[in-house]
């Protein structure tokens, strides 16, 4: 065969081959084996060329020059070719095609009601405090004006750590820890974890929410509560009837409880309110004289008032939540609901 044939067919041969190439890997060992310097079929025929005769030569070499030059233009556009698919492939863009649904975050309606809480109360220029978990009798219980002989602080209602150390029964501790701390005057407001030892039932659980408030100043009076707890009822629930019962604990006196106007029924009696047509949503009173003093503030000198409420009963009576526990099952077709 001649040198020309020959190159005819290297390049009839190595059209097919570069068009027959669907990767990147195939199309540069058509390259090699075409056109490679060392080895490729182009090399062994121009490898050929000084055994001809001058004319030969001339029409041979005319051949090859013209089979590399088509088969190198021929690589280069198939390599386009080839690139542009792998784009296309591995970015494909269907504009018709519906979006994925997106998963929207939601606060927990507890965290909903404590930092409405807060808000309310800073407006009034409180500030937010926080305490440990965490606690020792003296802070839970001693500086609280507890008795030695309390029942809360039997093992049944409190868990203890140790000797000393137990989980703080509610979050008044912080109202001797803050007062400790920076002294009179204080407004402080309070959110935190409290745990008692109590059933998991459809109204108890171990570890709930409480917050709470206390202001300590001079000529601080049972008036200033009442007319700012009632202003917070009202901020929080709208314009809502309000009700103080007498009532007792050992670090306030005299000691109160707060009811408000069922939100369920709106007074009438329901199943929320126990056909009371009230529902209870805090305790509170003025701070006694021992509590003051046990933080090292002058009770003849500052007087103060101080409430502890359960934003996760406030929560239950918002929103129509009649098992606490769903507030801890983190099912989060019930914390959906609370998206906004
Ligand atoms: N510490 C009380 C409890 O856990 C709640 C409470 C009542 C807090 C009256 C107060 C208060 O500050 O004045 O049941």
């Amino acid at each position: 065969m001649s040198l020309v044939s020959a190159a005819e067919q290297l390049e009839r041969e190595g059209l097919e081959r570069i068009a027959a190439a669907t990767t990147r890997e195939e199309l540069e060992a058509a390259r090699t084996a075409l056109l490679g310097r060392k080895s490729g079929r182009l090399t062994a025929l121009l490898g050929e060329l000084p055994k001809l005769s001058p004319e030969e030569k001339r029409a041979a070499g005319a051949a090859l020059n013209k089979a590399k030059l088509l088969l190198e233009g021929r690589l280069g556009e198939r390599e386009a070719e080839l690139a542009a698919a792998a784009r296309s492939r591995s970015a494909p863009v269907d504009v018709t095609m519906p979006s994925r649904p997106r998963w929207r975050g939601a606060k927990h309606p507890v965290t909903l009601i404590i930092e409405e809480v807060e808000q309310i109360f800073r407006e009034l220029g409180f500030t937010v405090a926080l305490g440990p978990e965490a606690e020792t009798e003296w802070y839970n219980f001693t500086a609280l004006n507890f008795p030695p002989d309390h029942p809360a602080m039997d093992m049944h209602d409190t868990l203890y750590l140790g000797d000393d150390m137990l989980l703080r029964t509610h979050t008044s501790p912080v109202q001797i820890r803050t007062l400790q701390t920076y002294g009179a005057p204080v407004r402080i407001i309070v959110p935190g974890n409290v745990y008692r030892r109590d059933f998991f039932d459809a109204s108890h659980a171990p570890m709930f929410a409480q917050i709470e408030g206390l202001a300590v100043d001079e000529g601080v009076s049972f008036v200033d509560l009442k007319a700012t707890l009632t202003h917070f009822a009202q901020q929080l629930l709208g314009e809502i009837r309000t009700r103080f019962r007498p009532s007792f604990f050992p670090f306030t006196e005299p000691s109160a409880e707060m009811d408000v106007q069922c939100v369920t029924c709106q007074g009438s009696g329901c199943a929320t309110c126990k056909g009371s047509g009230w529902l209870e949503i805090l305790g509170a009173g003025m701070v006694h004289p021992e509590v003051l003093s046990a933080s090292g503030v002058d009770p003849e000198q500052y007087t103060g008032w101080a409430f502890g409420m359960g934003p996760g009963r406030m929560a239950m009576a918002r929103y129509g939540i009649p098992d606490i526990r769903a507030l801890y099952d983190s099912d989060v077709r019930f914390l959906q609901q609370f998206a906004r």
